[in-house]
């Protein structure tokens, strides 16, 4: 439409550098309206079905999902709407059983998923996952260690991290066992970020935390979000959660899904 106009000002004898100008900057517009936003991940029609499950047994059906980096997410759903089993396809636990997962331009279907989990994606879980009789330092160290980092000095690095998620250098040689479990949780963030991951997922990372602690765990999340540029995937039934982030995606019951 406005294009029709500058070409009928042409004919009327306009000036060609100004319809040149217009012409520019209306591509200008066009590019950044359609210019694709920051999606590091993509759920394209994912469906999932366990292989013990009935042929039409689906945990998660036709599930499309993008994510940017820099953003805070929630995903919320009653018990048995399939959180995990996404998580576990996020995560590359498990492969879709139809449609598909594209993490940062390329597709997990063609991707070594060893190698994604250890480089990145960070995980953290709701029961922390650390070893209990190792240190914390300890802890971290040894998630490096399996990601294949080579650093020289791995516990100055684990200090680096443990100090981001609000944990002084004293915490480094203590082990697990010792600490409350707002403390371990933060450990297992300063694990989780032990290879610098683009993304954090959470399946339910504050279920076992006082509603205090669970806004502090809160803030270590929201920063890493909006200062560090990590895509921050939270799964939760959590109404502080859900007030925390930047979007929330809500799933639905399969059966409930399919008979509306
Ligand atoms: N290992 C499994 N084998 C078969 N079915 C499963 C398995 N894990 C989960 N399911 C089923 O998949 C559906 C979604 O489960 P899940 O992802 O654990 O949901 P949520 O985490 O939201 O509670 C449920 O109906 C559950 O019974
Ligand atoms: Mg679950």
């Amino acid at each position: 439409m406005t294009n029709k106009n500058y070409i009928a000002k042409d004919k009327l004898g306009n000036n060609k550098a100004l319809e040149k100008q217009r012409e520019m900057k209306d591509k200008e517009i066009k590019e950044k309206n359609t210019t694709p936003k920051n999606i590091i991940l993509s759920i394209k029609n994912a469906s999932y079905r366990y292989s013990d499950a009935l042929e039409d047994d689906y945990a998660l059906r036709n599930v499309s999902f993008d994510f940017e980096s820099g953003k805070m997410y929630a995903i919320r759903g009653r018990s048995g709407t399939g959180k995990t089993t996404l998580l576990s396809l996020i995560s590359g636990l498990e492969r879709c059983t139809e449609g598909e997962i594209i993490f940062d331009g390329k597709s997990l279907k063609n991707m070594n998923l060893d190698k994604f989990r250890n480089s990145d994606i960070g995980i953290v879980f709701q029961s922390y996952n650390l070893l209990p009789f190792m240190t914390a330092s300890e802890n971290i160290i040894l998630s490096m260690d399996v990601s294949g980092l080579k650093i020289k000095n791995k516990k100055e690095k684990a200090i680096e991290l443990m100090e981001k998620v609000g944990l002084k250098e004293s915490y480094a040689d203590r082990k697990v066992l010792r600490l409350s479990g707002g403390e371990q949780q933060r450990v297992a963030i300063a694990r989780s970020l032990s290879y610098n991951p683009k993304m954090i997922i959470a399946d339910e990372p504050t279920g076992n935390l006082d509603k205090q602690t669970e806004t502090e765990i809160l803030e270590i999340f929201k920063k890493l979000a909006h200062e560090e540029n990590k895509c921050v995937i939270i799964v939760t039934h959590s109404q502080n959660v859900c007030d925390s982030v930047d979007v929330i995606y809500d799933l639905k019951k399969v059966k409930e899904e399919s008979d509306k």
